[in-house]
């Protein structure tokens, strides 16, 4: 083993971020930004310490049974830590870091570049600009949802939907959510709690998915509490695809139950249902909610002192597992 720990790099991470990386490990950088299978992770991690791996990379519990003994930490470049079996890693003692806070700003942006988006139908407007299809202007043309002043219910206001709230506030809106704890009045600064998310539904003009993915929250937006939103809300995802059935809101977006929807993550990524695209009235975006130059250098330092922490022999700031 080399004086300085051995770390496997899965994607290229920015410039900053390498260089440390560089500097205090013996580092595995992934140059040509190769997207490893099972096999190549399993066969990249012979003789490494620590892996730093971004959501792309799967870490089932076969990968973590079959990775070499050495590794002791995943050092994730993600505040999702669903593509890793949490338990598998606890039971093989893998440590496990994310990367929390440091993406909120960025992710609840794009929170509200599809809020408008999808309210004001900025995918089919800016297709009719860049295919010169554009040859009019009336009243009726081009007529969107305002969202200022509108109702909006947040569904779990950990940090990134705090600062939806936040940001929401500033058109106007009223702020509804639904959490598994009420928060306390200083962050809660007049939202109102919905202790069901049952009840908090019919209210919501404007709906948003801010929650992890966990077994209660896959599938959590289905036909039944689709049913339950006013005529013509409109949904935001920016959480994870897992927590919207696609069928159901599929069918909430023909048949104009939902008058539009925002999405920024999907089941199944990159090969999505192909349905969406198809829907004029969805706005739609490749999972680029932390993808700031200034969140994603954020992420990298963040996991960085994770691993620093955890081989000056403490205890990591941001440990999941
Ligand atoms: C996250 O950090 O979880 C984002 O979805 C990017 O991986």
């Amino acid at each position: 083993m080399s004086a300085k720990p051995t770390i496997l790099v899965t994607r290229k991470l920015p410039e900053a971020v390498e260089a440390r990386l560089s500097r205090d490990f013996d580092v595995r950088l992934n140059p040509n930004d190769i997207l490893y299978s099972k096999d190549d992770l399993i066969e990249l991690a012979q003789g490494a310490q620590g892996i730093l791996p971004c959501h792309t990379e799967h870490f089932t519990a076969d990968v973590i049974e079959r990775l070499p003994e050495e590794v002791k930490i995943i050092a994730n470049f993600s505040v999702g830590v669903d593509h890793v079996d949490l338990a598998a890693a606890k039971g093989k003692g893998i440590v496990v870091t994310n990367t929390p806070d440091v993406l909120s700003d960025a992710t609840a942006e794009i929170a509200i570049l599809l809020m408008l988006g999808a309210a004001r139908r900025a995918g089919e407007g800016e297709a009719l600009v860049r295919t010169r299809a554009w040859k009019d202007w009336s009243p009726s043309f081009m007529v969107g949802i305002q969202i200022t002043g509108k109702r909006l219910g947040i569904v779990g206001i950990g940090r990134v939907g705090q600062v939806v709230a936040d940001r929401a506030r500033c058109f106007g809106m009223e702020i509804h959510y639904h959490n598994r704890s009420r928060l306390p009045p200083e962050l809660e600064k007049g939202a109102i709690y919905h202790e069901t998310l049952e009840d908090m539904l019919p209210v919501c003009q404007f709906l948003s998915l801010n929650c992890p993915n966990t077994p209660d929250t896959v599938g959590l937006l289905n036909a039944d509490r689709i049913a339950k939103l006013p005529d013509g809300a409109v949904v935001i995802n920016t959480a994870r695809g897992v927590v919207a059935e696609d069928d159901a809101l599929i069918e909430a977006l023909q048949s104009g139950k939902l008058a539009a929807a925002g999405l920024d993550v999907f089941n199944n990524e990159p090969n999505i249902d192909t349905r969406y695209a198809d829907l004029p009235n969805t706005f739609l975006m490749p999972h680029i909610g932390s993808a700031t130059a200034e969140a994603r250098d954020a992420m990298g330092f963040r996991a960085l002192d994770n691993l620093d922490a955890f081989f000056r022999g403490g205890e990591p700031g941001d440990r999941v597992a």
